[in-house]
């Protein structure tokens, strides 16, 4: 299974109780499960500014992006990015970004960028690999005691 292709396409909403599962496996609560789902359907509903696209490992459903392009600044932004813990470290993730920079690119984005918890380790480890760059600290932006790290990575100079 380890070897297997990896093939992405487009989230349709018979993908939902997989990413749901997904999100259950890595331990969210309910709530954000169930935010996180309608975010989902509403990203892959503006069919123009933005995309949610899912990834398989052979028949295992592995994880999903959701990314959106800003028109005004031509940034654009990862808003999900999962991938369950048992297909981890094959380059799922890697694939899932690849997937979403080509769709920005296309709408003529000069750059992506994405938020993640300071103590998000692997997370960071793997934008970092991904040649994003560190850029500024939100103070308690997930939680009173939770900072938000942005990583950015602009196009023209990658
Ligand atoms: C972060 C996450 C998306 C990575 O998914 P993945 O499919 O395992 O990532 P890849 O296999 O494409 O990793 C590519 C490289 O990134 C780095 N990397 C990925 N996960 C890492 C980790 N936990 N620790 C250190 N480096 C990591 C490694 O260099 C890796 O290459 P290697 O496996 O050859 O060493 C996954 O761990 C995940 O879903 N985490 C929980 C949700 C999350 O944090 N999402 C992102 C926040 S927006």
């Amino acid at each position: 299974m380890p070897d297997e292709l990896i093939a992405i396409e487009p989230y349709r909403s018979e993908h939902r109780e997989a990413i749901a599962a997904v999100l259950i496996n890595v331990g969210w609560e309910q709530r954000y499960i169930d935010g996180q789902l309608l975010a989902v359907e509403q990203f892959a509903m503006d069919a123009k500014d933005a995309a949610v696209f899912v990834a398989h490992q052979g028949a295992v459903f592995a994880g999903y992006i959701s990314v959106q392009f800003y028109l005004w600044n031509r940034l654009s932004q990862i808003h999900g990015l999962v991938v369950d813990p048992s297909t981890r470290r094959r380059g799922i993730a890697t694939s899932l970004v690849a997937q979403a920079e080509r769709f920005v690119r296309n709408r003529g984005a000069r750059g992506i960028y994405v938020d993640t918890p300071v103590t998000n380790t692997g997370a960071r480890a793997f934008y970092t690999r991904q040649q994003y760059q560190q850029d500024y600290i939100m103070t308690a932006y997930y939680d009173v005691d939770l900072d938000g790290v942005t990583y950015l990575k602009l196009f023209d100079r990658a």
